[in-house]
């Protein structure tokens, strides 16, 4: 039996989630925890090893359907906790889809995966941006309509907004993340904002502030200049539990963190997730984490996107 091995990264949002869904701009790293996929011929459809529709998992349904595949057997294997808001549904997307095209021999650069990781997400969720699944496809750094940036690496459009997605080179920093443990749809938290943005005329100047801090903390970012940088990421927190994406679990592990980091918020959609500190003393920022109730992980930054790992 033929089979092929993909893996994508998790990420971290530095700045701008949420925001960028309304085509502000964002800065993403993606982080070295993966999600890994392999594909596998089969008479039968088959998710790790059991029978399986995937009506439960409808990523992976949009994916084989694009490639009309009914019968495959999936292997699935992650450092990434689903709904932490470290990308682990765009990673699945990209794997999933770079091994199926790989099986069937069909041409995969990164655009064809971006395209069809971002479809799947979009088919799942029915709202969003292409931020996750950018950052897992291309890996290291992006940067999301930063006006100054270059030729973009692509340019996707839908109803309205247009996400032009660069190349960023990002010093190195050490960033920890803190999971609360607590599992977040990113879907629903996306529409509570889009109904709030619609409804109030304030949501709407947050989005708008969330851009320019977003602007500015990419500058710091490029000019290693933690404490703005950390100051920002303090200031976007506040405004994303503005926007009601917090909770009493984030704001614990963001404020206890923020005591020994240059700063802290939290990361992706919200309402539980993960948060992130920036930070030049990340043992102490873990054990912080730890006393708060989360779950830490000094990550590690400048990771390639999606690979093929292997081919039988
Ligand atoms: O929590 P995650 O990893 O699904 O990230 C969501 C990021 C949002 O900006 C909230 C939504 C989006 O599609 O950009």
């Amino acid at each position: 039996m033929r089979s092929a091995t993909a893996s994508a990264p998790g990420k971290f949002v530095v700045l701008g989630e949420h925001a960028v869904v309304y085509g502000k701009p964002a800065v993403v790293l993606a982080i070295d925890r993966r999600f890994r996929c392999t594909v596998t011929e089969s008479s039968r459809l088959l998710l790790n090893g059991m029978p399986d529709d995937l009506s439960l998992h409808p990523h992976m349904r949009y994916i084989l359907g694009e490639h009309e595949v009914h019968s495959i057997s999936i292997g699935t294997d992650s450092d990434l906790p689903s709904g932490s808001g470290l990308g682990s549904s765009a990673a699945l997307s990209a794997a999933l889809s770079c091994a199926v095209r790989t099986l069937i021999g069909k041409p995969a650069d990164e655009k064809d995966i971006i395209d069809e990781a971002y479809e799947a997400e979009f088919s799942a969720q029915g709202i969003g941006s292409p931020m996750d699944t950018s950052a897992s496809v291309h890996g290291r750094g992006i940067t999301v309509n930063i006006p100054s940036d270059g030729d973009p690496l692509w340019t996707i459009e839908r109803n309205g907004n247009k996400w032009e997605v660069c190349d960023i080179h990002a010093p190195e920093m050490t960033f920890v993340v803190g999971y609360t443990g607590i599992k977040a749809l990113t879907g629903p938290l996306v529409e509570k904002v889009r109904r709030y943005k619609d409804r109030n005329r304030f949501a709407k100047d947050i989005v708008d502030e969330i851009g320019s801090i977003t602007l500015d903390g990419t500058d710091a970012l490029r000019r290693n200049d933690r404490v703005r940088l950390g100051e920002l990421m303090t200031a976007d927190h506040k405004l994303l539990s503005i926007l009601g994406v917090s909770g009493p679990e984030l704001n614990r592990l963001v404020d206890a963190a923020a005591e020994c980091s240059y700063g802290a918020k939290l990361t992706g959609a919200g309402g539980g997730g993960s948060m992130i500190a920036l930070t030049d003393e990340p043992e102490k920022v873990c054990e912080t984490i730890r006393l708060h109730g989360g779950t830490p992980m000094i990550v590690k930054t400048g990771v390639p996107g999606v690979t093929v790992d292997k081919t039988s």
